[in-house]
C-alpha cells in the first residue's frame, strides 16, 4: 500500500509540496503517530477560549481545500472535519457520494484525478478498503480515511488523544474492547504496538476482528489478545469501550442474531466495576443507549464520550498537518 509520497510533480510541471495519504494507522511511522498526538493537545489548548470559527493564529492550510466524499452517513467525521478545515484558514466541501458521478459508476480512480485537480486534498468515508486505496493510488494529493469496513484511524487518534489527556500517558495502559469486533475495533488493535498499550478484546468468536489485522499487530510488537470473556477481559482496565452492535456496512438482518451474540458483551454499571476504579469509558458514537451500553454508564461519572466526540477536531487538525507536511 503506498502510504506516503514525499515529492509528486503537478501538473504544470513544477514540483508541488510533499504530502502523505493517512490511510491505515499500522502504515503511519509509530513517531509520527505520537507527534500526532502531542500536536493535537498543543493546539487545542492553545485555542481554548477562542469562537469555533475563529482561526488558529497561525492559519496552517490556508487557501486549501478538503473534499469530503461520503457513501456513508456521518455526524462527528463531517463537522468535525469541516470546522478543522476551517479554523486552519481554510476550508471543505461536503460530496455526498449519490449526488457524484462515483455514486453512478464512475470509478474512484477517474474521480480522484479529477478532483486532485480542483482541490488540496480528500476525505473519503466509504464501504471497501480497496475504494479508498483507488483513491489514494490515483490521486496527486493526500486521501485521509474517514472510515471504511475494515478502519477508522482518524477516530482513533481522537480516542488517544482523550486518553492521554485523562491518564497523562498511553503506553502501559490496558484497553478493554467489548462487543463486535468491527472496524473501530481494528483500529485499536493496529494502534497497540505504536503507543505501547495493551489491547483486549472480547467479542464472540463469529464477530471477532480479522485475524490478519491482529496477527500484524502481533507481529509488530503489539501486546494484543482476543478472547470471548469480557469479565477477563475487563479486570484491571483502564479503559473500557464499545460501539454499536450493527455498523453502517452490516445488513439489517443480522440484527436478532447480533443482539443474541451480544447481549452479553453490553457494558452496564457492574461491567465498569471490575475495571479499575480510575477506568474510563469511551465509545465512538452514534450510540444505542440500552444495547451495547447503558445509558448509566454513558451518562455516567466515568464516562469521557463528549470529550472523545470532540477530540476528533483537534485530533484530524494535526492529521490533517501531517498530510501536507506540515508536521
Ligand atoms: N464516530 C464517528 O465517526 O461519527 P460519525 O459517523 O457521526 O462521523
Ligand atoms: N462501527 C461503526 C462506527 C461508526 C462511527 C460503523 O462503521 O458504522
Amino acid at each position: 500500500m503506498t502510504a506516503t509520497r514525499m515529492k509528486i510533480a503537478a501538473s504544470d510541471g513544477a514540483t508541488s509540496a510533499p504530502f502523505r495519504h493517512f490511510l491505515e494507522l499500522d502504515q503511519v511511522p509509530a513517531k509520527d503517530l505520537r507527534a500526532i498526538v502531542a500536536e493535537a493537545r498543543r493546539r487545542k489548548s492553545a485555542r481554548a477560549g477562542l469562537p469555533k470559527g475563529a482561526p488558529d493564529p497561525d492559519e496552517g492550510l490556508a487557501g486549501r481545500v478538503l473534499a469530503m466524499v461520503f457513501e456513508k452517513p456521518s455526524t462527528r467525521t463531517r463537522v468535525s472535519f469541516e470546522m478543522g478545515m476551517r479554523q486552519l484558514g481554510g476550508s471543505a466541501l461536503v460530496l455526498n457520494s449519490g449526488d457524484l458521478q462515483l455514486g453512478r459508476g464512475e470509478t474512484p480512480a477517474d474521480t480522484a484525478r479529477v478532483l486532485s485537480g480542483y482541490v488540496d486534498g480528500v476525505m473519503l468515508r466509504t464501504f471497501s478498503p480497496e475504494t479508498l486505496q483507488e483513491m489514494a493510488d490515483h490521486a496527486s494529493i493526500p486521501v485521509v480515511n474517514g472510515l471504511t469496513d475494515r478502519s477508522h484511524p482518524c477516530q482513533i487518534m481522537a480516542d488517544l488523544v482523550t486518553i492521554e489527556e485523562r491518564f497523562g500517558r498511553i503506553e502501559g495502559l490496558k484497553i478493554a474492547w467489548t462487543g463486535d469486533g468491527n472496524n473501530v475495533a481494528a483500529t485499536f488493535v493496529q494502534a497497540a504496538a505504536a503507543f505501547g498499550y495493551e489491547m483486549v478484546v472480547a467479542t464472540p468468536e463469529e464477530l471477532a476482528p480479522k485475524p490478519d489485522i491482529v496477527e500484524a499487530a502481533q507481529r509488530a510488537g503489539g501486546r494484543v489478545s482476543v478472547t470471548t470473556d469480557v469479565n477477563a477481559a475487563v479486570a484491571d482496565a483502564d479503559v473500557v469501550v464499545t460501539d454499536t452492535w450493527l455498523s453502517m456496512n452490516d445488513p439489517d438482518e443480522v440484527r436478532q442474531a447480533r443482539h443474541r451474540l451480544l447481549g452479553p458483551y453490553q457494558v452496564d454499571e457492574a461491567l465498569m466495576a471490575q475495571a479499575k476504579s480510575t477506568a474510563i469509558f469511551m465509545h465512538c458514537l452514534p450510540a444505542h443507549r440500552g444495547e451495547e451500553a447503558t445509558a448509566a454508564v454513558m451518562d455516567g461519572p466515568q464516562s469521557v464520550i463528549f470529550e472523545e466526540a470532540e477530540n476528533r477536531l483537534h485530533a484530524q487538525k494535526a492529521i490533517l498537518l501531517w498530510c501536507f507536511g506540515q508536521l
